[in-house]
């Protein structure tokens, strides 16, 4: 996961160790996908602690040669669709105002599950002890019990 998220660009990365807490702690809400034996992308995740009905996304990331294909799509419908987050009615992520990808990226789901999004104020520069932009939270929900019918 450290390797992908170095390799998407654009995306924060942190320390490796942080990426093995990700996996040992809350693999069930990670995802890497991979293409003839090759990462291609990934989402990781957890459940909010506070928030048990929903599943946060904290970071998604595909590989310069597989965007724009449908697979940041394709792995945030199979990451919601894991066991451990199943259950989830909302689906939260906080994405910087300026990426205009994810926020594509999550209004398609917004869409394909039949949910709304909204965006509320969250993490504001001032939180940060280094210079960084805002992080609103993106909020996609009430997911509706058969949003089956609205897949694609
Ligand atoms: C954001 C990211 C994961 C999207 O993955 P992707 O595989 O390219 O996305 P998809 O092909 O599934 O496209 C999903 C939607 O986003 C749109 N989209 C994708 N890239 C876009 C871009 N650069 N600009 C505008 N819209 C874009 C697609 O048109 C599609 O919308 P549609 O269904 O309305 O046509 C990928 O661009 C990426 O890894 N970026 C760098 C890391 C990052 O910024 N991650 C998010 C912060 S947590």
């Amino acid at each position: 996961m450290w390797r992908l998220v170095q390799a998407a660009g654009t995306l924060e990365l942190n320390s490796p160790y942080l990426y093995l807490l990700m996996a040992t702690d809350f693999g069930g809400t990670c995802l890497l996908a991979q293409h003839q034996g090759q990462s291609a992308g990934a989402v990781i995740g957890y459940r909010p602690p506070r928030e048990p009905e929903a599943a946060f996304v904290w970071q998604v990331g595909v590989l310069p040669d597989y965007c724009g294909q449908g697979l940041g799509l394709q792995m945030l419908t199979a990451w919601r669709q894991l066991p451990a987050n199943r259950d989830a009615r909302w689906i939260t992520a906080t994405v910087a105002p300026d990426n205009c990808a994810s926020r594509a990226l999550f209004g398609a789901l917004a869409r394909q599950l039949g949910a709304p999004l909204a965006v509320q104020p969250h993490f504001t520069p001032d939180q940060f002890p280094i210079d960084h932009p805002a992080e609103p939270l993106l909020r996609i929900g009430p997911i509706p019990r058969d949003e089956s019918a609205h897949a694609r």
